[in-house]
């Protein structure tokens, strides 16, 4: 689980800085093309340098394309690293997600309760991304129950193209002024070593991939409900190759 949450982090992080990256990069190599052209022209050559000049040139602009490939090869480990859209049996998928938790939870006195839909239509979307999804939201419900409590994860569809998830806690819930921070990156109230504050923003980067949205509704003490409205067709990622 800790993998997957570094990998996801990675990824984001990497389609990041690949994006920022590439942009002076282009300006570099354009810039660079630019003088060279301008070496190339008749008034320039009696300047003493100007094979020196060129050959710089050609030498920063080989490097610059060197460096696009790179971010070019950052930008394809993300992008393959998370679109695989399947169809996937959400119920099940979430099913295994609550299997792999309960027995933790079962110690904590925490019972996970299934409330799926059980007339929900199959969904193309990806499962590996819904399961990191899934796996984040119901942790964080099982560490804000702490324990003797209870959890609902919950399924329904909406409208003819739309399922929602619903993880519903009982636990110690968001205040007011921190409602509107949880899906920031590094935001967390855990001790250090618990938690990094990266759960909820893959969550949201997830959600808005997969073409959907996700909210919360909390207050102090009153637990708290994380609702994920999917399309049932994830949008445009077919894959390509
Ligand atoms: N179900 C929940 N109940 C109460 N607070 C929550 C819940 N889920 C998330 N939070 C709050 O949002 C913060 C950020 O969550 P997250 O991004 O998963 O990071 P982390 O779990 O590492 O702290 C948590 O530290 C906690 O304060
Ligand atoms: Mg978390």
């Amino acid at each position: 689980m800790i993998q997957a949450h570094k990998l996801a982090a990675f990824g984001q992080l990497s389609t990041g800085v690949a994006h920022e990256i590439n942009n002076p990069l282009a300006i570099i190599n354009e810039e660079a093309g630019w003088l060279q052209d301008l070496l190339a022209k008749e008034e320039s050559r009696d300047f003493t340098y100007c094979g020196e000049f060129t050959e710089s040139l050609r030498t920063i602009i080989k490097q610059t394309h060197r460096c696009g490939d790179i971010t070019g090869k950052l930008l394809r480990f993300a992008e393959n690293m998370d679109s695989y859209i399947r169809e996937v049996d959400l119920n099940e998928l979430l099913d295994e997600v609550v299997g792999i938790l309960e027995k933790d939870a079962a110690l904590r006195s925490i019972v996970i309760e299934r409330d799926f839909d059980t007339d929900l239509s199959r969904m193309h979307s990806d499962s590996a991304q819904l399961r990191q999804l899934a796996l984040n939201l119901v942790n964080n419900a099982l560490d804000a129950v702490e324990r003797d409590g209870k959890v609902v994860v919950g399924t329904r569809s909406k409208g003819a193209d739309w399922v929602v998830i619903t993880v519903k806690d009982d636990g110690y819930g968001i205040s007011t002024d921190h409602l509107h921070r949880v899906f920031e990156p590094f935001f967390t109230t855990k001790p250090p070593g618990k938690g990094a504050g990266l759960g909820l923003s893959i969550c949201y980067g997830i959600a808005t991939k997969l073409g959907g949205v996700i909210t919360v509704d909390s207050a102090v003490a009153k637990g708290a409900t994380f609702t994920v409205t999917l399309p049932l067709r994830a949008p445009g990622q077919e894959m390509i190759g």
